[in-house]
């Protein structure tokens, strides 16, 4: 017996002497205003032995940092390459439906999908994942998404770190379990801590200010944030951007979906070292990751435990380094109450006891399970509304929204606290509780494509908890001089650009499909520029079609054409 303790002491010293900690992978960057991604199904050397199955994009797992400018227009260039359909949802931004990549905008296997839009959100930190029902968990579990970063001349303006991997650390917190043969399982809460893909991170900082900019992608897990040399951090901007001063913490709880960035003073501190931990075996049992199960299907290495996200070993300063927290950094002026012309109520609630819907583990949202072709709610476009988020559920849920940023007003009628007094597009509606915000849904009507709203925990999304609304502007009206949407393309036989016109002038493309000639459609484009002619570079030689379906009167017409 004692021997047996004894080697599995010295086992376990080992392990932990030659692997303790791996360097954190910087996600690769891209900047500019068109962006390829490319989604496959690729594999990772994670751990020792077996490779891992994963999914990422143009990468092995996760994806590439995108860099906006607001104001800019960018173009995305979006390849499924994977074996299944999937769609990439650009969380946090506000842009039109068609583009938003939401569950009704499905890109098949072998197509590209071309959503552009102009970059109206403030600086801050946002993210891409796939948000294909029902597969959500399976593809986000595959290591699929990836960060985005917007720059405005607010932020721009201000003295904060912004060197992106030495100064500016983008910290994607995830966890996974593997299989014996080093495989991910398809599981809500993971036995290991991923940072950034990476197991047992570590990383060398400066010795200065430096911010951190975290994303909680994890299938459900809430991080507890805390260091543990028990230094305060300051918190300078929620999901949508800075908040108007920063906010010193010593904890805060990120929950899926969410971002925050913060600054953390090194100044002097040169070789040092500490950790940035989840302190989670604080959290109740009704919070994501607080439950303290051993097994069954949400039993967990990490289950109400307090365990390391990063640990960090301060270096030498670089030049310029940023020395001081700033004092201010904005003005957000948030919808104003008494400009609400709504006030919609939406029930979180535990699905048992509502008769004939499902099983006992699952959740929904207005007493209804998700209906992909079902509108749950029509906004009138420019309306300022109020939501209050009724919990019965007897757990915590992060819920998200679409389309907007809003601001918390209240949580069972108390204001938020400072670290929520910013604009949001998730929020942890806890047990029982109830919570307010307010939003304005303006700049885009579309009564085709509706936007989501859904717990961010992906196994509940999955299983139905969400819903979806339409912006509903007021010319709706169906334009039927334009019924008869002709069109024409040329040239034809096209080279690598295609341009299409319609005979009468008053039409819109509101979608292009192009289609080969075994029925499959290759490439898809919302709202197409078609002045500018389509690019047609990736496309093959051979005979294809292109369905435009006209914006105003919904009248959908065919072309045929040759690619040479
Ligand atoms: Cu991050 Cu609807 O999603
Ligand atoms: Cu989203
Ligand atoms: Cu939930």
């Amino acid at each position: 017996m004692r021997k047996i303790l004894f080697m599995l002491c010295c086992t376990l010293c080992n392990a932990l002497a030659q692997g303790q900690y791996n360097t954190l992978k910087i996600p690769d960057t891209l900047s500019g205003t068109n962006f390829n991604l490319t989604l496959r199904d690729t594999f990772k050397q994670i751990r020792p032995g077996n490779q891992t199955i994963t999914g990422g994009i143009n990468a092995d797992f996760w994806g590439p940092t995108l860099f906006f400018n607001k104001g800019e227009t960018v173009h995305m260039n979006v390849k499924n390459k994977l074996n299944e359909s999937t769609t990439v949802h650009w969380h946090g931004m506000h842009l039109p439906a068609v583009m938003d990549g939401g569950p009704h905008q499905i890109i098949p296997p072998g197509t590209t999908w071309q959503p552009f839009w102009k970059v109206e959100n403030n600086a801050g930190t946002y993210w891409y994942h796939p948000h294909m029902h029902e597969t959500t968990e399976e593809q986000i579990t595959k290591g699929l998404g990836g960060l985005i970063i917007v720059r405005d001349p607010i932020e721009s303006a201000l003295d904060l770190p912004r060197k992106y991997g030495t100064d500016d650390i983008p910290l994607i917190l995830t966890d996974r379990t593997f299989t014996a043969a080093n495989q991910f399982k398809v599981v809500p809460y993971g036995d290991s801590m991923m940072t950034n893909g990476t197991l047992r991170a570590q990383f060398t900082v400066p010795a200065q200010v430096i911010r951190l900019r975290l994303l909680n992608a994890a299938i459900e897990r809430s991080y507890n944030i805390g260091f543990s040399d028990g230094r305060k951090f300051y918190l300078i901007a929620t999901d949508g951007g800075l908040v108007n001063k920063p906010v010193e913490l010593s904890r805060f709880l990120l929950n899926a979906g969410e971002r925050i960035e913060i600054l953390v003073d090194c100044t002097g501190q040169t070789g040092k070292n500490f950790d940035i931990k989840a302190y989670n075996s604080t959290l109740s049992g009704f919070i994501p990751g607080g439950e303290n199960f051993a097994n069954g299907p949400f039993g967990n290495a990490l289950g109400k435990k307090d365990f390391n996200i990063l640990h960090l070993n301060v270096g030498p300063a670089t030049a310029m380094p940023v020395k001081s927290i700033p004092k201010t950094l904005t003005t957000n002026v948030f919808p104003d109450p008494s400009t609400a012309k709504t006030t919609r109520t939406i029930t979180l609630s535990d699905s048992s006891g509502v008769p004939g819907i499902l099983g006992p583990n699952a959740f929904i949202l207005g007493h209804k399970l998700f209906k992909i072709n079902y509108i749950n709610h029509t906004i009138p476009l420019n309306n300022t509304e109020i939501w209050e988020l009724k919990s019965t559920s007897g757990f915590a849920h992060p819920f998200h929204i679409h389309d907007v940023q809003f601001y918390i007003l209240s949580r069972n009628g108390a204001a938020p606290k400072a670290e929520e007094q910013g604009w949001k597009d998730v929020v942890l509606v806890k047990a029982r509780e109830t919570v307010k915000f307010i939003a304005k849904f303006e700049d885009f009507a579309d009564e085709t494509h509706p936007f989501m709203y859904h717990c961010h925990i992906s196994l509940h999304e999955d299983e139905g908890m969400m819903g979806q609304f339409v912006v509903k502007g007021t010319t709706d009206v169906k334009d039927t001089d334009l019924a008869d949407a002709e069109f024409a393309v040329f040239p034809n036989p096209a080279g690598d650009v295609l341009y299409a016109k319609f005979t009468k002038a008053d039409s819109e493309a509101y979608y292009a499909r192009i289609i080969n000639n075994s029925g499959k459609t290759v490439m898809m484009l919302p709202r197409p520029e078609l002045e500018k002619g389509i690019d047609l570079k990736d496309l093959p030689a051979g005979i294809y079609f292109i369905q435009i379906t006209e914006a105003k009167a919904g009248s959908v017409s065919v072309q045929k054409f040759i690619r040479q």
